[in-house]
């Protein structure tokens, strides 16, 4: 894997939000100020944005408080690996499902191709969000995975308002939604079958203080910023929470399947009695979303009466 490290120091020191001049960064890390500079642009292709102002030096445009994994591994019993540059953090899992326990936890700060459903991308600008993701084994095999899936995003928004956040939805199968905007996405990915058990990766990325950078995103998003109108929480209390969430749906999920879990999904549902499409391929259907059923597809109102639609090849859009 590629060092890092003088890059990721560099951001430390700017993380305080205060002017430092090349002179001092290139003392402070042993390099010229031309080596700084070199870096500094490195880092703003991760998608930090950082001020350069004559006389004064560098700063950090939005000051953050990096992820720390002390911090994160001291309140979870999960395994948890912190690589602050990495390609995807489902990848990363996903290659070594062989060697990790379940249970085990990648978190990043930034994601070279941080991935959607079907290879679409993922933006994953370093800092300003959350990526990460968790290994599962599933001992129920494949067949309970779809289930899952709509289960991790139920149990994440209950835990987001159990933080005293309110609004916030769930778009099938499994987007956050605030205000109709994207807030996180989740994918759910399988490394194959061990024996009947399946191996899988559940990642979510969330959106906290992203920028918008000239309209990269094709469609609306939002970011938890912008949800609760201010800055005031703590990227690693987040993520603690997010991995005891997951942990606990994932073992609740394994015990009792989806007992009572339509009525906690339906009371989320974004789109519920609203006019929708659902694109397959090259064929849509319009009609009013009513919902899930109990194996988790998602239930659609046309002339000829209430039907179900499940599969990973379907996407739900907005009709109104
Ligand atoms: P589907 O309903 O099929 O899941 P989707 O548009 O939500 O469709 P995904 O594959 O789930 O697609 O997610 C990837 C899409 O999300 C990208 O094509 C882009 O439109 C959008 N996107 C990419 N990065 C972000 C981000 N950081 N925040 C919000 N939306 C994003
Ligand atoms: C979606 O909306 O389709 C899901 C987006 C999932 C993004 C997360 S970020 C952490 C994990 N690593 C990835 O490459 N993707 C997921």
């Amino acid at each position: 894997m590629k060092d890092h490290s003088v890059k990721l120091n560099l951001l430390n020191t700017l993380s305080d939000g205060a002017f430092h001049s090349g002179e001092s960064l290139g003392k402070q890390l042993g390099i010229t100020r031309a080596a700084i500079s070199k870096h500094i642009q490195g880092i703003q292709e991760w998608g930090v944005d950082i001020f350069r102002v004559q006389g004064k030096g560098y700063q950090l445009a939005q000051p953050f408080i990096m992820l720390n994994h002390e911090r994160i591994q001291s309140q979870v019993n999960n395994p948890v690996e912190l690589h602050p540059i990495i390609d995807s953090t489902n990848q990363y899992l996903l290659e070594r499902t062989d060697t990790i326990t379940s249970g085990t936890v990648c978190v990043a700060e930034y994601q070279s191709q941080g991935r959607g459903r079907r290879g679409r991308q993922w933006m994953s600008p370093f800092g300003t969000n959350l990526y990460f993701s968790i290994f599962w084994r599933l001992e129920a095999g494949m067949a309970a995975a779809m289930g899952l899936s709509l289960v991790v995003g139920v149990a994440v928004v209950e835990a987001i308002e159990a933080l005293g956040i309110e609004g916030v939805k769930l778009k099938w199968p499994n987007d956050l939604y605030h205000d109709d905007k994207k807030l996180a996405g989740i994918l759910v990915e399988m490394s194959g079958q061990a024996g009947g058990a399946a191996n899988l990766v559940i990642g979510m990325g969330m959106n906290l203080a992203m920028q918008d950078k000239n309209g990269e995103i094709d469609q609306p998003w939002t970011s938890l910023v912008e949800v609760i109108g201010n800055d005031q929480f703590d990227r690693n209390q987040l993520v603690v929470s997010f991995i005891k969430t997951l942990d606990q749906a994932l073992k609740d999920y394994e015990m009792h399947g989806m007992q009572d879990f339509v009525a906690r999904w339906n009371r989320l549902d974004n789109f519920i009695d609203r006019p929708v499409r659902l694109i397959m391929g090259n064929n849509e259907i319009n009609g009013i979303e009513r919902g899930i059923d109990a194996h988790g597809g998602v239930l659609l109102e046309t002339n000829d009466g209430v039907k179900s639609f499940i599969g990973g090849e379907i996407s739900l859009r907005s009709n109104g």
